[in-house]
């Protein structure tokens, strides 16, 4: 279907715009309001009257302009192009469009998601005469140094393979293969395209069974997430979810990040924009901004097109997930795009529910991170989204529906905690209020890469996090000295891994990233001082003396001084360890 008039401008509210005397629009078709042609989607039809939201700034429009329908739901380009490039919520590249209007961006210009004068090498790997259908790699183009793009059948075709291009540059939306059918022959080309509010097909969910590793030790060691899992990251004003999310972009172990900032201050993409091409992805030493899209819809941008990003954002994932990546999606915050949507109800005078919020926020919460998940692609290789979205909870006050819906969908939850951050804890992530479900499926994959006993280690570590909760409680009633020394070293203990382990420098070299592997030995080093050490007690030597080894100095030290691949030095403090408490002991027998 081509460009029509759908109707007129009735009244103007902001981002809403009501149109009268409509004849043919469909729900959810992207249209395009007035003279300025701004973009727009059909929210609501009602007999001959139409609700728009319209992603660009409507000052200036007036009652009686046209309306224009596309024929099609608001869709973004899938293709070659997508890494490395910076886009609006609504897929518009910001560079190119920076290019042709300036900082401010001119309403209504319009420039396709994927660079039409570029071309790319294809070499196809589909055999003609075959049978193909949907999600069957036709070819492949190298997109970037990181990432080799499958050029893959679109989901809904189906038919005999009845040509495919000789390997060769081509733009991508030149013809690379047809695909014969019953119902006549398509012409197939490197892009595709799909509307952003519906999921992509799959052949079927996977059990989860990998986790995303991402470098921070407190997520992986103690509160870890699966690959195709979903997380939510709540915390107040400053303590620390832009810095988190930022961590896991750069360091944990996707194939793809897409990060969309949503809704926050400029200056955090900027620094997304200025740091990620000069850091290393640690696996393949290439810059990272090659397997990195952004989508930055900024707080100076339209409230609508926000409420558009994150599906633009999870669309592009599941694509790459569909070739056979495993993407992780960072949304930071999904609370100012819950607010887009209160914005958007508040304007079409819904009913609103708790906090002004529309009573579908639930249903949108979930909608979003279902799309998360481990599937089998409909070519039968496997990829996956995990999801991780920010929550600021107004006041911190975890309370409040956005937070409290997000934590009915997702399996993970990293809770910020104020008092952590104010004491430069960072990441101040609560061991006491996070929690993780995707236990059972990760901790085989944690037995086997880190050796047996992983599971222990972790559930030993976190009894004593929270038998230090109970003694501390003492310690403010009658003071330390009341605790006899084997009560006294579990606080002992828990300050040390504090310290030692779950505090991590996201400004340090070595300390920013860790492996699993070191994870793992810096874990059991500090077992192996809480389980040696409490024999020791037993034995009779005192907490001063434990106090005072040496080897605790190399502990604290190990997160900065050890390098990753290094963990034979680990070993090294933990014999040394072993070799000091057993001196002590000596002096007891
Ligand atoms: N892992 C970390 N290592 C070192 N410093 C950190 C870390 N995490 C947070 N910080 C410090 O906390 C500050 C605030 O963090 P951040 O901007 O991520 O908070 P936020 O929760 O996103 O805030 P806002 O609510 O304003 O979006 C950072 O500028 C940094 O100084
Ligand atoms: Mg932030």
């Amino acid at each position: 279907m081509s460009e029509r008039v759908i109707g007129r401008i009735r009244r103007v509210n902001g981002p809403v715009i009501e149109v009268k005397g409509v004849t043919d629009a469909m729900m959810l078709e992207l249209v395009y309001v007035g003279e300025a042609r701004l973009v727009g989607e059909v929210i609501k039809l009602d007999g001959n009257r139409a609700v728009v939201q319209v992603y660009e700034d409507t000052t200036g429009i007036t009652p009686n302009e046209n309306v224009f329908g596309s024929g099609s739901p608001l869709s973004v380009e899938l293709g070659p192009g997508l890494i490395g490039t910076i886009y609006d919520g609504i897929q518009r590249p910001l560079e190119r469009l920076y290019d042709m209007s300036g900082s401010f961006i001119e309403r209504g210009v319009r420039t396709p998601g994927l660079d039409r004068s570029r071309t790319w090498r294809f070499e196809p790997q589909a055999t003609v005469g075959t049978e193909v259908s949907g999600g069957e790699v036709l070819g492949v183009v190298r997109e970037s140094e990181q990432v080799v793009h499958r050029v893959l059948v679109p989901p809904e075709v189906a038919g005999k393979l009845a040509a495919v291009a000789d390997t060769g540059e081509y733009r991508v939306d030149e013809t690379i293969a047809t695909v014969r059918a019953d119902t006549g022959e398509r012409d197939l080309r490197m892009m595709q395209e799909w509307p952003i509010r519906k999921p992509r097909p799959a052949a079927e969910r996977n059990a989860l069974s990998a986790p995303l590793v991402t470098g921070q030790r407190v997520i992986d060691t103690l509160f870890p997430l699966a690959k195709g899992g979903t997380v939510a990251i709540p915390g107040g004003f400053g303590t620390g979810k832009t810095m988190t999310q930022h961590a896991i972009a750069k360091w944990c172990d996707a194939d793809i990040i897409v990060y969309i900032g949503c809704g926050e201050r400029g200056n955090e993409m900027t620094s997304v924009l200025t740091e990620f091409p000069d850091l290393v992805d640690p696996r393949t030493g290439l810059s990272l901004m090659e397997r990195t899209i952004l989508i930055a819809n900024t707080s100076n941008m339209p409230v609508s097109a926000r409420e558009a990003s994150i599906y633009t954002g999870v669309t592009m994932a599941e694509y790459y997930r569909d070739q056979g990546y495993d993407v992780a999606v960072m949304a930071d915050s999904t609370s100012r795009w819950a607010e887009a949507l209160r914005e958007l109800s508040g304007r079409m005078e819904e009913m609103p529910a708790e906090e002004g919020f529309p009573a579908y926020l639930p249903t949108r919460v979930a909608e979003f991170y279902e799309r998360a998940g481990s599937m089998r692609t409909l070519s039968g290789d496997s990829g996956s989204v995990s999801i991780i979205g920010a929550v600021s909870p107004p006041g911190g006050d975890f309370s409040e529906p956005v937070t409290q819906h997000t934590k009915r969908f997702v399996r993970c939850f990293w809770a910020l905690d104020r008092q952590l951050a104010n004491a430069r804890h960072y990441p101040a992530i609560s061991w006491l209020d996070s929690y993780s479900e995707y236990l059972d499926d990760i901790s085989p994959w944690w037995e086997s890469e880190t050796g047996a006993g992983w599971s222990t280690s972790r559930a030993e570590i976190l009894d004593l996090l929270q038998r230090e909760v109970r003694l501390q409680q003492v310690v403010k009633l009658v003071g330390p000295d009341a605790l006899p020394d084997s009560q006294r070293f579990v606080i002992e203990v828990c300050t040390l891994f504090k310290n030692a382990f779950l505090q991590q420098n996201a400004f340090d070299e070595v300390d920013r990233y860790t492996t699993a592997a070191k994870q793992r030995a810096m874990l059991e080093v500090i077992l192996a001082y809480w389980r040696r050490g409490s024999a020791a007690i037993r034995k009779g030597v005192t907490l001063i003396k434990l106090r005072r080894m040496k080897a605790l100095q190399d502990i604290v030290r190990m997160k900065t001084r050890i390098a990753n691949e290094d963990t034979r030095s680990i070993e090294r403090i933990s014999a040394r360890l072993e070799r000091s408490i057993g001196q002590l002991e000596s002096i007891y027998v």
